[in-house]
């Protein structure tokens, strides 16, 4: 019987390092046994994976590289030169994003009851997992209006689309990894669908209206992010989630898509994250400052989408 989509892409790790693709075991043809998958970061043509069609495998993983959505790859000098940044307010739309950040940051770490009682592993990812599947959203929102916008005027769009895209892509990468320590139960999934069918409608919405506030929105959501997961380190590094640190490994999923060392621990991973939320927070932040919607953006991110320092001025 053909495997489904799903047996695929949710199988578990294997015990592997980057480059990936140790041969798995390989049941005998048209025996019925599901083959032993790495995970969902391979790319098929390149995974030992047996294919259920037979498509042909080759064996030069970098001819193939430049078909991911690129992202960050953190050295080790930039993990540690993180800095927690705010951006100053520059009128009164600022002020209102930033507020109603605020306001929903408020509301979230009270009803999640994340504001009370002690820190554990359990609280840290329930927020993890909630809020990446919310923090997915807006760059898919951006990016899918800015591509509707560039078809109906048959011009282009200057750069911004690929960025709020990798920016998706991204979030829902930080989801995946995070489920890998733990799975949601029914309530927490039917929670994840109301949120996700009322913050998508109306940030696109909003984002149709103003894009300008929105991008600043988010760039002050992402500022909390990284307050978050600086806080989650901090926690880590004092003891008071004495079950990670050191002693936990990182999931395969995440050592592969950041290409860390084999042996990366939690701690690492979400040094990771947080620096991806500080690059969404200053893209976002570099958008909301962009004087208009037909600005060009392209020259503003690396290839991998990082912020590249400003032109000096003669
Ligand atoms: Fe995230
Ligand atoms: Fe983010």
């Amino acid at each position: 019987m053909r495997p489904s989509f799903r047996q695929f892409s949710a199988a578990a790790d294997a015990q592997t390092k980057t480059p990936l693709n140790p041969a798995p075991e390989k049941p005998g043809a048209n025996s019925g046994e599901m083959p032993t998958i790495n995970h969902d970061m391979v790319h098929f043509k390149t995974s030992t994976n047996p294919h259920p069609l037979n498509i042909a495998k080759v064996s030069n993983e970098s001819q193939f590289m430049d078909r991911h959505v690129p992202h960050p790859i953190w050295t080790e000098s930039e993990l540690q030169a993180l800095k927690i940044t705010h951006h100053e307010f520059q009128g009164m739309g600022d002020r209102l994003a930033y507020m109603a950040v605020k306001f929903a940051r408020t509301c979230f770490d009270t009803f999640s009851l994340y504001r009370f009682g002690k820190i554990t592993p359990n609280k840290v990812l329930n927020r993890a997992i909630f809020l990446e599947t919310v923090a997915g959203c807006p760059g898919m929102a951006g990016g899918m209006l800015r591509h509707l916008r560039s078809l109906r005027r048959m011009d282009h769009d200057h750069g911004w689309i690929h960025t709020l895209l990798e920016e998706a892509e991204n979030e829902r990468m930080h989801l995946l990894t995070f489920i890998k320590l733990k799975q949601p139960d029914l309530y927490f999934r039917t929670w994840v669908v109301i949120a996700q069918g009322v913050f998508m409608n109306a940030f696109t919405l909003a984002y149709m209206i103003n894009p300008h506030f929105c991008h600043r929105f988010v760039g002050y959501l992402e500022e909390e992010a990284v307050h978050t997961y600086t806080s989650i380190i901090d926690h880590i590094d004092n003891g008071d989630l004495h079950e990670w640190g050191t002693k936990t490994p990182a999931p395969q999923i995440a050592i592969d898509y950041w290409r860390m060392p084999p042996d990366a621990n939690l701690r690492d991973l979400f040094l990771n994250v947080k620096a991806d939320e500080a690059n969404h927070r200053d893209v976002n932040h570099t958008f909301a400052s962009l004087p208009s919607r037909n600005a060009e953006a392209s020259y503003l991110f690396d290839a991998q989408g990082k912020p590249l320092p400003p032109k000096a001025t003669s």
